[in-house]
């Protein structure tokens, strides 16, 4: 199957409408990487998902503490296809510096292996670095081709149009905004996020699309995650969810027997944004994978928004 690209904002940079998401990879602290899978396990997700045209990888210099963007570095040891790399700058507030920002870049380089990445993103807003200092930064990462494009994370509707006003006075488009969106978080939306990002032409790529593995209904309020994700999905919410994931467990079977991993997948990419769905196995990297070559209806759609605003109100 052919992958149609999708180019991230007006960077020319094109990307697969999908990418994977590389924060469990290496990462003890969270998803407690070692115990249930490792990197064995991830190994066969990457090569799936290279198999299947899927080559644009997430990470970040935090991930793992680095050891997300090492892993990745040694499996693009023996893979020879290209692949796309987007990780990540952490702005510390020990950071005040340009070269600061550079130093941690190259960081992220030397465990990755590479000599440039295709997107380097700021991974939240909070700096004591001004936007403008911070953007300039990026603009010398590319003028000395440690970069192709220049991403934000984390930033509202205000400080998205402040940066891609600090990268245009450099000349340089802002190539996307990574958030947290998917049918459990829809703020991207309300807030009016989408529609500035439509309007600036700056890609949304949507971090956890599958509510931290909410949306694959693998959770029930009898057997809730027993990690970090608990307090952020207390019982009521997963009770909740369970008429959402009913109507697309229903959409799915009227597609052939998609799952609830596709289908919440394939929404975000009906909004217009970029999925990069974690991924952990060769399992995972296989459902997400099937979210690709087939699309929900319009009317299926305002059906998974009408049962979404539900849950996320009661
Ligand atoms: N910029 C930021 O601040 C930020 C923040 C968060 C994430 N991110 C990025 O976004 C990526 C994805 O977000 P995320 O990992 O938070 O959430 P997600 O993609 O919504 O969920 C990922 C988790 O869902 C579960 N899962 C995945 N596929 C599944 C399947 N087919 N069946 C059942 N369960 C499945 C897995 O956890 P279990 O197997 O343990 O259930 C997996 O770790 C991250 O890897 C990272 O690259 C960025």
């Amino acid at each position: 199957m052919a992958i149609q690209k999708v180019t991230l904002g007006k960077t020319g940079i094109t990307v697969p409408p999908i990418g994977i998401g590389a924060w469990s990879w290496g990462d003890r602290m969270f998803w407690g990487y070692g115990k249930a899978y490792d990197e064995t396990d991830v190994r066969a997700a990457f090569d799936a998902c290279m198999a299947a045209g899927v080559n644009f990888f997430d990470t970040a210099e935090v991930y793992g503490l680095g050891q997300s963007e090492s892993m990745i570095g040694r499996f693009l040891q023996t893979e020879r296809r290209p692949v796309q790399i987007a990780t990540k700058y952490f702005p510390f507030p020990y950071r005040l510096t340009q070269g600061g920002v550079l130093r941690a870049l190259r960081g992220s380089l030397r465990r990755l292996g590479v000599k440039s990445v295709d997107l380097y993103q700021v991974h939240q807003p909070f700096s004591l670095m001004t936007n403008r200092a911070l953007m300039g930064a990026m603009a010398k990462a590319i003028r000395e081709g440690l970069i192709r494009g220049v991403g934000v994370s984390n930033y509202s509707v205000e400080r998205t149009r402040q940066a891609a006003g600090a990268l245009e006075a450099l000349g340089l488009p802002l190539a996307s905004n990574q958030v947290s969106f998917s049918l459990l978080n829809k703020t991207p939306v309300t807030s009016g996020l989408v529609s500035l990002c439509r309007e600036l032409g700056v890609s949304v790529i949507a971090y956890s699309p599958l509510a931290m593995g909410i949306l694959s209904g693998r959770y029930t309020p009898e057997s809730p995650p027993q990690d970090f994700r608990r307090g952020r999905y207390p019982k009521e919410l997963l009770e909740r969810v369970q008429t959402l994931l009913g109507l697309m467990r229903e959409i799915g079977q009227a597609h052939g027997g998609r799952t609830t991993v596709q289908i919440a997948l394939n929404w975000v990419m009906a909004k217009g944004a970029i999925p990069i769905p974690g991924v952990k196995n060769l399992q995972q990297a296989q459902d997400a994978l099937g979210a690709l070559g087939w699309q929900l209806t319009a009317s299926e759609v305002a059906a998974l928004d009408t049962a979404s605003d539900k849950t996320q109100r009661m």
